[in-house]
């Protein structure tokens, strides 16, 4: 707890391409939890490197990142927005707990499997440590709840024994961490294959609307949306790119899914996808135009970084200092 509320932490990775997946099934859900919460929302820089980047481009996305974060209407006075390599009690924590984690833990990661056999020339130790990283994260802010998509729920149970392993030993040191599952249908599936995820690192760019997609590919994109010849607007698992259609239309204009098949009752596919394609652009549109404004306010948005950088530090401190000293590291001489 801070003050009166319950801590939320959260991140994303600035790599690859946001999609409408990302906006609609996390970004957007953030904001709606931030009044509720002390949110930290971090961009997950040293998660990054974990996969070899190019460093400028890794640092123009993380800025970026960090920027949409704003732009999506994360207020950053309320909520702490920060580069996560800004904060040096997230790498002193992790070497910490990587000495309360085992091998075995690690290697049961089926993101390690899947990331290992995708990067086979790169097998390194941090890619390994990377859910430990993680576990610092949110441990270091005593996180009460964590929004993850369900990629993520391996980890986040590993967060939860590694926190119960450490107050077993030490006392309670930690809060244990619940995640936070959204509600359903923002789980968006891709255009093209509508059994895969809609992801940022698809080979297919016609699968992926991207955050940044002009309203003309956004349109072309829907339009050219894979469906089926039942030729019926209906929310059913025998027709999963009209189901997708349908999820998007929705979560994009706040109706539910019914609502939508009801609306449009009777009418073809024809009909439907440009108003899927509107819909889309009527979403994106004013997030890009916040996005280039705030873009070009860079003394606004360094403010920011400094500002909220601090805070992380200040809040992480506490627990960083607990930790050092249960764990039988020397007291600083003040
Ligand atoms: N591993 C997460 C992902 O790739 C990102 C992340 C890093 C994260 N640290 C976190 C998410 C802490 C939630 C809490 O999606």
């Amino acid at each position: 707890m801070i003050g009166e509320k319950k801590v939320l932490f959260s991140g994303m990775q600035a790599t690859g391409n946001l999609t409408l997946g990302n906006y609609l099934g996390a970004l957007k859900n953030w904001v709606s939890l931030s009044d509720e919460y002390e949110c930290f929302y971090s961009v997950v820089d040293m998660h990054s490197i974990t996969i070899r980047q190019d460093p400028a481009e890794l640092r123009k996305r993380a800025r970026n990142l960090l920027t949409l974060y704003i732009a999506a209407g994360l207020d950053p006075k309320k909520n702490c927005i920060y580069y996560q390599s800004h904060v040096s009690g997230h790498a002193e924590l992790a070497w910490i707990l990587n000495c309360f984690t085992y091998m075995g833990e690690l290697n049961r990661m089926t993101q390690f499997k899947d990331k290992s056999a995708k990067h086979a020339d790169n097998i390194n130790a941090g890619l390994f440590t990377y859910p430990v990283l993680m576990a610092a994260d949110i441990l270091l802010y005593q996180a009460d709840v964590v929004p993850v998509g369900i990629d993520q729920m391996q980890h986040l149970e590993l967060t939860r024994n590694i926190a119960e392993r450490f107050n077993n030993l030490y006392g309670d040191v930690f809060t244990v961490p619940e995640p936070y599952i959204g509600k359903v249908g923002a789980k968006i599936m891709s255009l093209q294959d509508p059994s895969k995820k809609m992801s940022k690192s698809d080979e297919n760019p016609n699968g992926s609307i991207y955050l940044m997609d002009d309203p003309d590919t956004i349109m072309r994109k829907c339009k050219r949306a894979v469906t089926d010849s039942e030729a019926c607007i209906a929310y059913r698992d025998e027709q999963p790119g009209i189901k997708n259609l349908i999820d998007i239309y929705s979560a994009c204009t706040g109706k539910t899914p019914q609502e939508t098949v009801a609306e449009f009752a009777g009418k073809g596919y024809g009909e439907f996808k440009p108003a899927v394609g509107e819909a889309v652009i009527s979403v994106l549109k004013p997030l890009q135009d916040e996005f280039a404004r705030l873009s070009k306010d860079k003394a606004y948005i360094d403010s920011i970084i400094k500002e909220n950088a601090e805070k992380a530090s200040y809040v992480s401190t506490k627990t960083l200092r607990k930790v050092q000293r249960k764990v039988g590291f020397p007291d600083r001489i003040r």
